[in-house]
């Protein structure tokens, strides 16, 4: 009996050189479970003499609680080494470089909008907003388009329930802009526009647009010559030419086509005086006042300025594009 305590003792001073917790555990299952290496000996303990048993009984106890304190010490000294490795493993190193954030920047387009607002504040105009989904009426009708002009055709947008549709240029507000107020009126509006184009290099569904707006007495063609020849000057620099071919937009009378010479002349919006029908329709005698009036493509004057190819790179979202213009 004796020499089985020591044999079990030896092969656990073995066995415990281990290092890994879960080895440890089966290790205790196979000393100390209920079916263990200690458990068999407490069992052998009724074939030892009666006198020799309560001695046998005190060196297995003894042999239990050395088992029990060296697996309970390694565990606690792998867990302990475990946490070690980890701190170190963790350690901050505040001497690394950190990561640069980018910051964000103004879309081309924004910066367009902005620097056109610019120059008309500065040439003494308002800027005026209006809604992208429009009622047809101010859309269309109120502009001299009723519903079966052939002028529709060349808009067709996207139709909401109720007459409710997204604006196909920013004229609308010239007759949101007269109804709320009396003239003299002179005011621009920049714009998100929406016709059903399929894309290519100069068409998009979504593009943008600069209205402008002015009615007084004795407003005159003149007038809206010199000033969208001094919004060229500004916007494009000196020597830039403006020309006005005659051409047929319902809501004007006369009206042009506007086209600038910037190696090669580029057709930038439409323009003329505002037509009589469009007075009456806001309650402004024609008699009394006349008015002129003017819708440039954004997209279009920054293709210019910027030697843009394809109106489709507004709208691609590729930093390659945008980042030219940080
Ligand atoms: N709204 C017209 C268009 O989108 C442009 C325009 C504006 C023409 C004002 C004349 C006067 O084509």
């Amino acid at each position: 009996m004796r020499q089985k305590i020591e044999e079990i003792k030896n092969e656990f001073i073995k066995k415990i050189k281990t290092e890994s917790a879960e080895e440890l555990r089966e290790l205790e299952k196979y000393f100390l479970g209920r079916k263990g290496k200690v458990a068999l000996l407490f069992k052998e303990l009724k074939n030892v003499p009666k006198e020799e048993r309560k001695s046998f009984g005190e060196s297995i106890n003894a042999l239990k609680e050395f088992i029990e304190k060296n697996i309970k010490e390694k565990i606690s000294e792998i867990e302990r080494e475990e946490r070690m490795r980890k701190l170190a493993s963790e350690k901050l190193d505040v001497t690394v470089p950190g990561l640069k954030l980018r910051s964000g920047a103004l879309h081309i387009l924004t910066q367009t909008m902005l620097e056109v607002e610019k120059i008309f504040l500065s040439m003494g105009f308002d800027v005026m907003t209006g809604p992208e989904i429009e009622e047809e009426y101010y859309n269309f009708e109120a502009l001299n388009i009723p519903e079966y002009h052939p002028a529709r055709d060349m808009q067709d947008t996207f139709y909401l329930l109720n007459k409710y549709l997204l604006r196909t240029q920013t004229s609308p507000i010239q007759i949101r802009t007269m109804e709320k107020y009396k003239p003299p009126i002179r005011v621009i509006a920049v714009g998100r526009c929406y016709r059903k184009d399929p894309p290519d290099a100069h068409h998009f569904p979504i593009f943008h647009q600069v209205e402008g707006l002015v009615v007084d007495k004795n407003v005159s063609f003149k007038e809206l010559k010199g000033t969208l020849s001094e919004f060229v000057r500004r916007m494009f620099g000196e020597g830039v030419e403006v020309r006005f071919n005659p051409s047929y937009f319902p809501f004007v009378e006369p009206g042009a086509e506007t086209s600038i010479n910037f190696g090669g002349w580029l057709e930038m919006g439409g323009s003329g005086m505002v037509h009589p029908n469009v007075l009456n329709n806001v309650g402004i005698d024609p008699e009394e006042y006349q008015g002129f009036a003017f819708g440039w493509g954004i997209e279009r004057i920054a293709m210019v300025k910027y030697n843009i190819p394809d109106i489709r790179f507004f709208y691609k979202n590729d930093l390659r594009f945008l980042d030219q213009f940080r």
